[in-house]
C-alpha cells in the first residue's frame, strides 16, 4: 500500500459561525469537527500528519493531539486562502514519498473508507484526484469543469464562476489526494488573481492539467462531504451524523423504539440487546452493557451502565456514574461520580454524588447525599445490603455499615456501624384530644 500523509486545514476563523470558538472545535454528536476528521484520517495510519491552525489556537492543538498524537502543527498567521494555508505544511512533509491527502477541518462527516478509495486512485498516470459529489444545491461550492472524456480541467469557485459554470452540479468536496512531490512543485505557482484575492488550493487542478498531468475525480454522496460554515449547516451535520450513529446501533443489535428521538455521541458504546426508549440523550463517554434498559427521557454523559441494569425513566447520569450489573436507577434520580454496585436500587427522587452504594443496598425515595460543604466535596460510603429510609440526608463524609438501617427522615452526620439502626430525627409526640381543645379555644375568640 502507498504510504499516506495528511494535511488538515483548520486555520479559518469561521466568521459565519459567529462564535468565540474556532470553527473546527464546534461539535457534531459530541465530538469536535476536527476530531471527526482526524479519527477518519487516522484509520489510514498516515506516516505524517500536519494540522494547520490559526494564531493563538492552543485549544485546536490540544484537540488535535487527543485524536492524533503524532500530529504536527503549523501556524498560518493570516487567512489568505486554502493554498496559502496548505503551504505551511511544507517543512513537515519535505522528502515524504507517497500520497498526501488534504482535508478540511470543516468537513466532518467524511468516512475513512472514502478517503482510502481516494488515496488508492492516485497513480503515476493520475497524480491528483479530487473527491467530488453531485450537489442538490451547488451554491457556495467549487464546481468541477471536466474535459470531454472525463479528466478534470479546473475547479471554479462560486464567486469566480460564470452563469454557465454555476449550472454545474458536480462539486468539489475540498478533499484531494495528490502525489506529495507534485503538491510542492505546483503549490508555489498558485496566485491570487480571483474575486476574493485568495490563494485557492483548487487552482492546483488547472496547473496540473496544464502541465499535462491527468486529474481524476472520485465521487461520494453529498451528505458525507457537507461543509459546515454556519450554525444551520452544523445542525444539518448533526442530523446526518445522528442518523448514521442510530443506524449503526440498530445494526449492532440495539433496540431503539423510536430511533429519531434518541441522541447518541460519536464515541457511544452500546452492546447488543440493549433497549433504549424514546427521548434519551447520550453525551460523550457513555458505555452501555448488554441487556441494559434505558427508559424514556433519561440524560447520560461520561457514565457506564452495566449488564441488565435499568436506568430511568427521567434519570440523569452525570460524569463518573457507574451503574453495575442489574442495579436500578429510577425516576428523577441523579447520580454523579458514584458507583451503584450490583443489584443495588436507587429508585425514586434521589441525589447520589461522590459515593459508593454497596451491592444490593436499597436507597429510599428522596434520599440525598450531602456531598458539598460549600468548599469541598466529601464521600459517602453505603455498605452492601444497607437500607436507607426515605427522605434521609447523609451528610458526607460518612459511612453506613454493611447491612445497616437508617430510619426515614434521618439526617445522618456520624458513621453507622454494620448491622445497626440509626435514627436521627425529632421524636414523635402525641397530645390526645388536642384538636377538640383547639376548636373550643377558637370558638371563644369569635
Ligand atoms: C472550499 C473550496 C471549495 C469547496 C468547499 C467544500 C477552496 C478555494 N474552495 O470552499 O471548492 O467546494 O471548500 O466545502 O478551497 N482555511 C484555512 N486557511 C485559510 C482559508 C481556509 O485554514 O486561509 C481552512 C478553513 O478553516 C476550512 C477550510 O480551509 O477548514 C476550507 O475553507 P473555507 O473558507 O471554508 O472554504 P470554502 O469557501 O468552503
Ligand atoms: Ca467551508
Amino acid at each position: 500500500m502507498t504510504p499516506t500523509a495528511i494535511i488538515v486545514l483548520a486555520a479559518g476563523r469561521g466568521t459565519r459561525m459567529r462564535s468565540g470558538l474556532p470553527k473546527v472545535l464546534h461539535r457534531v454528536a459530541g465530538r469536535s469537527m476536527l476530531g471527526h476528521v482526524l479519527s477518519a484520517a487516522g484509520e489510514l495510519e498516515p506516516r505524517r500528519a500536519v494540522v494547520v491552525t490559526g494564531p493563538d489556537m492552543p485549544a485546536v492543538e490540544r484537540e488535535a493531539r487527543r485524536f492524533m498524537p503524532v500530529a504536527q502543527f503549523a501556524v498560518q498567521p493570516q487567512q489568505k486562502g486554502t493554498a496559502h494555508a496548505a503551504g505551511f505544511a511544507r517543512d513537515e512533509l519535505a522528502g515524504f514519498e507517497g500520497v498526501t491527502l488534504v482535508l478540511y477541518g470543516d468537513v466532518p462527516l467524511v468516512r475513512a473508507g472514502t478517503l482510502q478509495r481516494l488515496a488508492r486512485e492516485v497513480s503515476a498516470d493520475a497524480p491528483l484526484v479530487i473527491l467530488a459529489f453531485e450537489a442538490d444545491d451547488p451554491k457556495g461550492y467549487g464546481r468541477l469543469i471536466l474535459d470531454a472524456g472525463g479528466p478534470v480541467r479546473a475547479i471554479r469557485e462560486e464567486k469566480d464562476a460564470c452563469d454557465e459554470e454555476k449550472r454545474i452540479t458536480l462539486c468539489n468536496s475540498g478533499i484531494i489526494a495528490i502525489d506529495n512531490a507534485l503538491l510542492w512543485e505546483l503549490l508555489p505557482e498558485i496566485g491570487n488573481a480571483n474575486a476574493q484575492g485568495e490563494y485557492y488550493l483548487t487552482d492546483i487542478v488547472e496547473l496540473a492539467a496544464q502541465a499535462g498531468r491527468e486529474v481524476r475525480h472520485v465521487r461520494c454522496d453529498e451528505p458525507e462531504v457537507l461543509g459546515v460554515n454556519d450554525r444551520a449547516q452544523l445542525a444539518v451535520a448533526e442530523r446526518l451524523m445522528q442518523r448514521r450513529l442510530r443506524a449503526r446501533a440498530l445494526a449492532n443489535g440495539v433496540t431503539l423504539i423510536d430511533p429519531d428521538s434518541v441522541f447518541l455521541s460519536a464515541d457511544t458504546e452500546i452492546a447488543p440487546d440493549v433497549l433504549i426508549e424514546p427521548w434519551v440523550f447520550i453525551g460523550p463517554g457513555v458505555s452501555i452493557a448488554e441487556g441494559a434498559v434505558i427508559r424514556a427521557h433519561s440524560h447520560l454523559e461520561e457514565a457506564s451502565v452495566g449488564p441488565r441494569a435499568q436506568v430511568g425513566p427521567f434519570a440523569r447520569l452525570r460524569p463518573g456514574a457507574e451503574i453495575r450489573e442489574t442495579a436500578k436507577v429510577g425516576n428523577f434520580v441523579e447520580v454523579k461520580k458514584a458507583v451503584i454496585e450490583e443489584g443495588a436500587k436507587v429508585n425514586h427522587f434521589t441525589y447520589i454524588g461522590d459515593a459508593r452504594v454497596g451491592a444490593g443496598a436499597n436507597i429510599g425515595a428522596g434520599t440525598i447525599t450531602c456531598n458539598y460543604d460549600g468548599a469541598n466535596k466529601h464521600f459517602t460510603d453505603i455498605g452492601k445490603g444497607a437500607f436507607i429510609g426515605s427522605n434521609s440526608a447523609l451528610v458526607a463524609p460518612v459511612r453506613i455499615g454493611e447491612g445497616a438501617y437508617v430510619g426515614s427522615g434521618s439526617v445522618i452526620t456520624k458513621d453507622v456501624a454494620p448491622g445497626a439502626l440509626a435514627v436521627a430525627r425529632g421524636r414523635q409526640v402525641e397530645k390526645p384530644g388536642w384538636a377538640a381543645r383547639r376548636k373550643a379555644k377558637a370558638g371563644t375568640q369569635d
